[in-house]
């Protein structure tokens, strides 16, 4: 085992350029870590509003992050080291997973090629897929699951509009949704049709040509991945008592939702294991998979992250590591 690895480590806060590719020690598991060999990593909004020093929150509640630090939460590789206390995994396992998340001090750090991860925050791999299409799973795949199935509740049978749907959360919430036998409408910029009608999508609204609440009525689920001072415009698709979930920070005129019967749920995305293993099961059995925008090396992460930032991104943009 060599003593020190290649990653990607941000000294000062700022754009894409700040994430440099250096040489790093190869960090050591606690009692009930994995030293996981990373494979790819993958990137989330998250990466870059740590990138920035989260300069998209207002000074105050700012987190503080200690420099230098190397950003990433979504990995799949193989796993290289057991902690004492690990029973579940073994050396030479393919596992993938969110690691550390949401924990802003000694979060996830898989822009590397080696990183620790609680076993209780991986999975073993899906077999069948390659470690890129599994490393594009685990913080939006999560995010889709925890939302519909654990905040939601979400029931058999119902409409479901995934707002800003070819997205990272989008294209799994989608998925999700079709497997509780939902009516899904989808809404993008028209480039993703073909990909979320792949997925399933029963029907397509193209928000740049189409004012989607003057076309859709009667939905049970908003799920909105878009958010934004403009969040309010989409209350007129749900039926009463319909339901909101904002994955992001949204002006929803929450009183004059409350006027039309319509209730809010949300929450934070955060590591599980055993959900992850969920999601393995579902991707084995042919109902989700990951849409991969981009692949680059891990050298190239600036490039990743001012592909990111260019947007209207269609599933994932992942970081191959080992060379996949
Ligand atoms: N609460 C949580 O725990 C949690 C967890 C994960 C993510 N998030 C947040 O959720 C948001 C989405 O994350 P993500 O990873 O899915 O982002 P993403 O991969 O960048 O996807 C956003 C999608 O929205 C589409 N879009 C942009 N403007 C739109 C509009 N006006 N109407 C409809 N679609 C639009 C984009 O493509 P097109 O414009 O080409 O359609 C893109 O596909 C982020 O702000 C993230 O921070 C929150």
């Amino acid at each position: 085992m060599p003593e020190t690895m290649k990653a990607i480590r941000i000294h000062a806060f700022g754009g894409p350029e700040v994430l440099t590719y250096e040489d790093v020690p190869i960090p050591a598991p606690g009692p009930g870590d994995v030293l996981v060999r990373v494979h790819a990593a993958c990137l989330n909004p998250p990466d870059w509003y740590a990138r920035t020093g989260f300069a998209n929150i207002p000074e105050g509640i700012r987190p503080n992050l200690p420099l230098p630090f190397t950003p990433g939460s979504d990995v799949s590789g193989v796993v290289a080291v057991v902690g004492s206390e690990v029973t579940e995994f073994s050396v030479g396992d393919a596992v993938f997973g969110l690691v550390r998340f949401p924990q802003l001090d000694n979060g996830g750090k898989g822009y590397a090629e080696y990183t620790t991860s609680p076993a209780s925050h991986l999975a073993r791999k899906p077999a069948g897929i390659d470690h890129v299409n599994a490393a594009a799973v685990p913080m939006a795949g999560l995010t889709a699951y925890q939302y519909l199935f654990d905040h939601v509740g979400l029931e058999e049978g119902r409409t479901v509009l995934v707002n800003g749907a070819a997205g990272g959360v989008g294209h799994f919430a989608v998925q999700l949704a079709k497997t509780r036998g939902a009516h899904v409408i989808g809404v993008a910029s028209g480039r993703h049709e073909g990909f979320l009608r792949d997925l399933g999508v029963d029907r397509f609204v193209d928000y740049t040509t189409t004012a989607v609440e003057e076309v859709v009525r009667d939905v049970d689920l908003l799920v909105d991945t878009v958010g934004g001072p403009n969040g309010h415009r989409l209350l007129p698709v749900l039926r009463r008592g319909g339901v909101i979930s904002p994955v992001f920070y949204g002006e929803y005129h929450r009183e004059r939702a409350a006027e039309l019967g319509i209730t809010f749920v949300s929450g934070q995305v955060h590591s599980d294991g055993a959900q992850m293993a969920e999601l393995a099961r579902l991707i084995e059995e042919g109902r989700l998979r990951a849409g991969i925008d981009s692949v680059f090396p891990l050298a190239d992460a600036a490039k990743a992250h001012e592909r990111a930032e260019r947007g209207h991104i269609q599933g994932k943009i992942v970081l191959s590591v080992a060379g996949e």
